[in-house]
């Protein structure tokens, strides 16, 4: 459950790397219990602003609290609270999993009673004790990401931060991912986590901040970027190549869009529509593969703010 308590606030943020602006006076707070997500592309900011808040990186300007606590001034305290989860696995592969773990724990001094407490739940809890005693480098890489989120929360920090925890996944591991992460949230965590992949942020976030070249260019529940700024519902009709010319004629007096068999109809009443346009192609014996309405996506949001695309992939 999420509660209004802010515990992480950001005020002004500013990072230079020599003349690289990274952060551009950014600015937001995370709500204690929920999973709020930075999305944007490369080189947007995201693993810079990560790394401040986890106390790995200096800033140039602006404030961070975390349970209100400053930063600057209490940077270590700050550190036993968040459980940090870096893209690259922080794992040494000659050592067992159970010795990793071993190895985070005594970054936090945990008392030996704990440490066990604590490797057996979040074994089980992530899923990650039946490799227990296997060396890191025989693991897959799924593997690998389970039992580096595991080490990362070894210390059951009250935040845990993970920057772009599924990228490079497969759809399945991906998914088994998200459900890690909806039951650290469920279990109280409340999680910050970067992500290129408008689908994971969708899908898991409550809250996102899109950023693009330092700055936080939108941030609200997923479906209120969707509704506010990702623009109307269209309709999209996909057709055998060869009906395309046919198709088109049918379709001319709605505004369109036509690319290869596929066409996207812009209208005030998609769901209305859409029976008219499916009518109008059966009559004409037009061999349609798909007519549907397709809400917009948080690509669209960045499109909508940006003007350019998330990543090429989604060309
Ligand atoms: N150590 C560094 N030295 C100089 N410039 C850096 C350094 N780290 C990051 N940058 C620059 O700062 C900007 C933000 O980088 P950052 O890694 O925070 O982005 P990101 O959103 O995490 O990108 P990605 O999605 O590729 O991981 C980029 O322009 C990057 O080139
Ligand atoms: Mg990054």
């Amino acid at each position: 459950m999420t509660s209004e308590k802010m515990i992480i606030e950001v005020e002004g943020l500013m990072k230079h790397y020599g003349e690289v602006k990274a952060l551009d006076d950014v600015s937001f707070s995370v709500k204690e219990g929920e999973i709020f997500g930075l999305l944007g592309p490369n080189g947007a900011g995201k693993t810079t602003l990560m790394e401040i808040l986890c106390g790995l990186r200096r800033f140039d300007e602006g404030k961070v609290n975390v349970f209100g606590l400053d930063l600057v001034k209490d940077p270590y305290k700050i550190r036993s609270l968040i459980g940090f989860c870096p893209q690259e696995t922080l794992l040494y592969d000659l050592l067992s999993v159970r010795e990793n773990f071993a190895f985070a724990a005594s970054l936090y001094s945990l008392s030996s009673r704990k440490f066990k407490e604590r490797v057996e739940f979040s074994s089980k809890f992530l899923g990650v004790e039946e490799f227990l005693n296997r060396r890191v480098q025989q693991l897959s890489g799924g593997m690998k990401r389970r039992a580096n989120l595991a080490a990362s929360v070894i210390h059951d920090p009250p935040i845990v931060i993970l920057d772009e925890p599924t990228v490079g996944f497969d759809p399945n591991i991906k998914r088994e991912f998200w459900e890690l992460m909806k039951a650290l949230k469920d279990h109280g965590k409340t999680l910050l986590l970067s992500t290129h992949d408008m689908y994971e942020a969708d899908e898991i976030c409550d809250r996102v901040a899109i950023m693009d070249e330092g700055k936080i260019v939108a941030l609200d529940k997923p479906l209120i970027l969707k509704k506010t700024i990702g623009g109307e519902a269209s309709i999209r009709v996909r057709v055998k190549d060869d009906q395309v010319e046919k198709a088109l004629k049918l379709i001319d007096k709605y505004n369109h869009i036509a690319k290869d068999n596929e066409v996207q109809v812009f209208v005030a009443n998609p769901w209305e529509t859409m029976p008219e346009i499916s009518k109008k192609l059966i009559s004409q014996r037009i061999l349609t593969e798909k007519v549907e309405v397709v809400e917009p996506t948080l690509e669209d949001v960045f499109i909508k703010l940006t003007g350019r695309r998330l990543t090429e992939e989604y060309k």
